[in-house]
């Protein structure tokens, strides 16, 4: 057993945790920040919810001693960069990101030095380390207005995500380099199950994130970050939407608008629920008390490297 479930399992049963996490937030002048696709009552909880650049500016933004980061760990490195004096805690460590494991920062230090003459425009879903090898971050939010923010004969090394990069070539008509990661969940959907899914259901509209693969990409009628995908949902028109991203972000659809359906894609294998970030989904109501009571696991990190890896991230943040 893992010291983090073992101290798990000696909290006492009889703790109200709900009650037991507002006390600490006051207690630690702490902020709750959660991404979409956290569970409902995580969501629920947290005082800000949203899409990684809006976490990493509510993250710049917060006045509080404490944040308490329910997303994945670079999300939360992200907010210490940019809070080097605050204590930024996640509720559990492991909750990695394949996008950022597909780039180690040698690697494309490596990549780099074979073409030299590029800029590297990074996704934000990389190590804190290989931010620092980037020229520019970007998010799903943005990344189309940083690339065109960069000279169009300036050639670019985009990384990690090759689907995202593939749909931002698409839109920008700009040719890079591309990373070859992925994200596990996003490379689950398959074109299939979507075509039989549609033939099903010819009222949904298709909505998909650009971490899904071109093919599937192809099927959307809408295609954007978290954010975008939630905010399309309340002023299209439709009744229902197949939801081609992680299933997290139904809850807050279905806040704003209980009268339309959400049918969330599957994966390719109906009896597993790989549709759901294995990562986003280690964080519970239990890490998170122990996170807000013990005060860890906490990201540290070495000054000159938050420095480094800063510089592309602010410049991101500064197109507002
Ligand atoms: P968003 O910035 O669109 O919320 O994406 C984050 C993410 O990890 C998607 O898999
Ligand atoms: Fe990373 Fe994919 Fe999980 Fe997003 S959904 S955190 S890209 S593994």
């Amino acid at each position: 057993m893992s010291a983090l479930a073992e101290k798990v399992a000696r909290i006492d049963p009889t703790l109200d945790l709900y009650d037991e996490i507002d006390r600490l937030r006051q207690e630690r002048n702490a902020v709750i920040l959660a991404h979409y696709y956290q569970e409902s009552h995580i969501q629920d909880l947290a005082d800000f919810i949203g899409d990684s650049l809006q976490l990493a500016q509510a993250a710049r933004d917060t006045e509080a001693d404490v944040i308490l980061f329910c997303g994945v760990h670079f999300m939360a490195e992200t907010a210490k960069i940019l809070n080097p004096d605050r204590v930024v805690v996640i509720p559990d460590l492991k909750a990695g990101c394949s996008l950022a494991d597909a780039c180690p920062a040698d690697a494309l230090a490596r990549y780099k030095a074979l073409h030299p003459d590029h800029v590297v425009v990074s996704y934000i879903n990389c190590t804190a380390a290989t931010k620092a090898q980037s020229d520019w971050i970007c998010t799903s939010s943005n990344a189309k207005r940083v690339i065109e923010a960069i000279p169009a004969d300036q050639p670019i090394i985009f990384a990690p995500d090759r689907n995202l990069g593939a749909y931002l070539m698409r839109e920008t008509g700009r040719d890079m380099l591309l990373w070859q990661g992925t994200c596990i969940v996003h490379e689950t959907f398959s074109e299939r199950k979507l075509i039989e899914l549609k033939a099903r259901r010819p009222d949904a509209l298709v909505i998909a994130h650009p971490e899904c693969e071109p093919s599937l990409l192809n099927y959307a009628d809408h295609i954007g970050s978290t954010s975008s995908l939630l905010k399309f949902t309340q002023r299209s028109d439709a009744r229902a939407f197949i939801v081609a991203t992680e299933p997290g972000i139904i809850h807050q659809m279905e806040k704003a608008d209980p009268t339309k359906e959400y049918i969330p894609l599957p994966g390719q294998d109906e009896t597993c629920a790989c549709n759901e970030c294995p990562f986003m989904r280690l964080n519970t109501l239990e890490k998170m008390y122990l996170a807000l009571r013990d005060l860890e696991p906490r990201i540290e990190m070495d000054e000159a490297l938050r420095l480094a890896a800063k510089r592309p991230l602010e410049r991101m943040l500064s197109l507002g």
